[in-house]
């Protein structure tokens, strides 16, 4: 899987919180395969609260609160 701590990295320096929210939300399941395998889906992680965001594409969509927070990290961790 690849390495979290490089989004923003492989993304020319910006982190792609767009791609992380679809990707976690399992929105854009099915465009990323790598290696013939892709990442299984949250579960449970994908229920409960929704909040609205703003996006960097400036759109803005609901996501679940817990995608929110997770996404939240992974900007914190980047290098
Ligand atoms: C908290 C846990 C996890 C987070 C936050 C997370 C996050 C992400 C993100 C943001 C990407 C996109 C990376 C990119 O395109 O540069 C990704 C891809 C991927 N992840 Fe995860 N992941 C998690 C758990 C897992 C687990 C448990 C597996 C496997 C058992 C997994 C397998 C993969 C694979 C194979 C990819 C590349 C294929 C694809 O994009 O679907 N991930 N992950």
């Amino acid at each position: 899987m690849p390495d979290l701590t490089g989004l923003a990295a492989r993304a020319g320096g910006t982190y792609p919180q767009y791609m992380v929210l679809n990707k976690l939300d399992g929105y854009a399941r099915g465009a990323v395969i790598y290696s013939g395998v892709e990442m299984p889906n949250f579960g449970e992680l994908l229920s409960g609260r929704l909040s609205r965001v703003q996006t960097d594409r400036g759109l803005s969509r609901p996501f679940p609160e817990a995608i929110i927070a997770l996404d939240a990290y992974l900007r914190t961790i980047q290098q």
